[in-house]
């Protein structure tokens, strides 16, 4: 860690970077120099904040100043202000949507200033590529208490008792998980890390790795030592994520460097390594049987799980498999103890380890939402202070209708539910689920008949082929969404939808059939009347579905008011509107192709959609 004065912490997560994060540092390297700051003012990379929207970020440290937008220009200034001036801009900081006044620190950012920081603890604090500074902030000195003071059955007992449940879906008790697979006989055990994320908008495990992989490493150090008999980890990663496997890459052979993996770990006779194993990009290879089946180099599709893979996975050897979040928990878990862990969220584990949620959980907030972004919350959180406290509700003043949270086949909970704690149970009571985190607001002006067939057509597109109710149920089920979407949907097709739902999720071989129907029958459950507005009035009431909505032009208020304008016809790419400037113009609907464009553009409010 540095000394300087001044750290300028340059987030280099991939949406940043995406912003031109790299000129950005580059830029401040250079100011610095110019202006001879080097021996008060260091520039360090950091993974992401979290704050994609507002990147290119810098956070200055360490009065923990937050910039945001930045633009290679905005530096010279920022560095001779701030740096040289003691006045830091308030231009280029975060002002709050409708407000003026802009907010200087980024702990008293309503997005940051909600949050609980455990898996992300370490967010925009570090380097991620320098093993230093994750020591420099605890870093591996769980592993060290662990191999110097704890049995393995201990660390297992520890975090049971902290009620840490898996954070890639399934939400099973970490440390039972552990336990079983500890009595599973084998001589040859493994542990996995899932960081084979697949859902579309979502990136929480690709955010903990690209900026603290290290604390996946040391999770899995721990998880290793506690089973025994394990030497070999695997981390499952995406071929999509090259900066997360770089960062990976770097930290496995940082950590080989300094003997924290590799043969006679800490002097203590225990020997562990990792290896990375790089995926291709299929959904259903985020499902532990077929990831297994991956790393064994076959084509990864599921299996059916009557014999666990504590038992039998990985090469027919025991197996655990946690993805990276709940890797990343673990050390907090060994150095804060379980007490503290378990404090946080709800329900009690102290008897039975599916007591409760415990811990918090990173979710990635998108959609409509002003602050979208990646956000870490305890457990036991209202939905309705996640999307209004953190995320800042939503845009434009429109009205909120439904959040989808877990994923493509995670449930929409409607707006009477908003106060729903958050936790396993509760969500799977109102027919969704926490899945890996993705939380997905959708406002007044999305169709929900229309958001079911996108996240069907998801799934769908995503089946493995393996098990017909899912490779063919979920083909139908998309049929007669299509159909419905078409204005050519019946009241038997909704009867069909929901049995043929029923159907996939009984009888599908894994959770990727099992859990697709979830956005259909929530929709179907919780907004019904507008299945019934496109099946009976033949109409998509948000106006969403083209072929259900047509749009006019109010001639008396075009001319009265607009005294015709002319700008939609200009801007018509079908060359659909009929009129000349200081006329009633008019749409012809055979030549309408529905882009909404003109609706966009009438200043005059003439233009109507029905
Ligand atoms: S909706 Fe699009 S295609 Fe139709 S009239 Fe307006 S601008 Fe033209
Ligand atoms: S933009 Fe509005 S007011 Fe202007 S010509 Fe078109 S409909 Fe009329
Ligand atoms: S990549 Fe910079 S805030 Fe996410």
């Amino acid at each position: 860690m540095t000394t300087h004065r001044i750290q300028v912490m340059v987030c280099t997560g991939t949406g940043c970077v995406s912003n031109h994060a790299f000129e950005i540092r580059d830029a401040f390297e250079r100011e610095i120099k110019k202006n001879n700051l080097q021996t008060e003012a260091a520039v360090i990379t950091t993974g992401c904040n979290g704050f994609c929207g507002a990147g290119p970020l810098v956070v200055v440290q360490p009065d923990g100043i937050f910039y945001q937008l930045l633009k290679v220009s905005d530096i010279p200034h920022l560095v001779a202000e701030h740096f040289l001036k003691g006045r830091p801009v308030k231009k280029l900081m975060y002002i709050p949507p409708e407000e003026k006044t802009p907010i200087p620190k980024m702990s008293e950012i309503p997005f940051f200033a909600d949050q609980t920081l455990i898996a992300l603890r370490n967010r925009g604090m570090i380097d991620p590529e320098k093993i230093e500074d994750y020591i420099g902030r605890g870093g591996y000195k769980a592993i060290a208490k662990v191999l110097t003071s704890m049995k393995p059955e201990e660390v297992v007992t520890e975090i049971k008792a902290s009620g840490l449940r898996g954070r890639g879906g399934g939400g099973f008790p970490t440390g039972v998980k552990w336990e079983s697979c500890k009595k599973a006989h084998g001589t040859a055990k493994y542990v996995i890390c899932n960081a084979d994320e697949g859902d579309p908008g979502a990136f929480m495990d690709r955010s903990i790795v690209e900026g603290d992989p290290h604390s996946v490493i040391e999770g899995m150090l721990i998880g290793a030592y506690a089973i025994e008999n394990v030497t070999q980890g695997f981390i499952y990663v995406r071929m999509q994520y090259p900066l997360a496997i770089h960062r990976f890459e770097v930290a496995i052979k940082q950590a080989r460097e300094y003997g924290l993996l590799g043969k006679n770990i800490f002097d203590k006779g225990f020997d562990f390594d990792i290896e990375i194993r790089r995926g291709a990009g299929a959904f259903v290879c985020g499902e532990s049987t077929a990831l297994m089946t991956s790393i064994e180099g076959k084509v990864g599709e599921p299996r059916a799980k009557y014999i666990h893979t504590v038992e039998k996975g990985l090469w027919d050897c025991p197996t655990c498999l946690n993805n990276v979040e709940t890797w990343a928990n673990v050390p907090q878990i060994i150095l804060k103890g379980a007490k503290w862990f378990s404090s946080i969220g709800t329900g009690d584990v102290s008897v039975d380890p599916w007591g409760g949620s415990k811990g918090t959980k990173v979710f990635s907030l998108a959609g409509k939402v002003n602050n979208t972004g990646l956000v870490e919350v305890p457990m036991g959180i209202t939905m309705r202070d996640i999307i209004y406290k953190v995320g800042g509700g939503i845009p434009e003043g429109k009205k909120f209708k439904a959040v989808q949270t877990g994923g493509p086949s995670g449930g929409f909970i409607p707006e009477t539910l908003l106060d729903l704690p958050v936790d396993y149970e509760e969500l799977a009571k109102v027919g969704s689920m926490m899945g890996s985190g993705g939380m997905l607001v959708t406002d007044e002006e999305n169709c929900m008949v229309d958001m079911a067939k996108y996240f069907l057509s998801f799934t769908q597109d995503e089946s493995c082929g393996k098990c017909i109710p899912c490779r063919e149920g979920t083909k139908r089920m998309l049929d007669i969404l299509d159909k419905i979407t078409m204005g050519k949907g019946s009241e038997e097709d909704l009867v069909m939808l929901e049995e043929l739902s029923s159907m996939v999720v009984e009888s599908s071989l894994c959770a990727l059939g099992g859990s697709a129907p979830n956005p259909v029958l929530t929709s179907m459950k919780y907004f019904r009347e507008e299945y019934e507005a496109h099946v009976r009035d033949k109409k998509c009431p948000a106006h969403v579905c083209k072929p259900l909505i047509k749009y006019s032009i109010d001639e008396n208020v075009c001319i009265q008011v607009g005294h015709g304008c002319d700008v939609c016809r200009k801007q018509c790419i079908d060359n659909a509107i009929i009129g000349e400037k200081n006329q009633a113009h008019r749409i012809d609907p055979s030549k309408c192709g529905k882009c909404g464009i003109c609706y966009d553009v009438c200043k005059f409010d003439a233009i109507h959609i029905e």
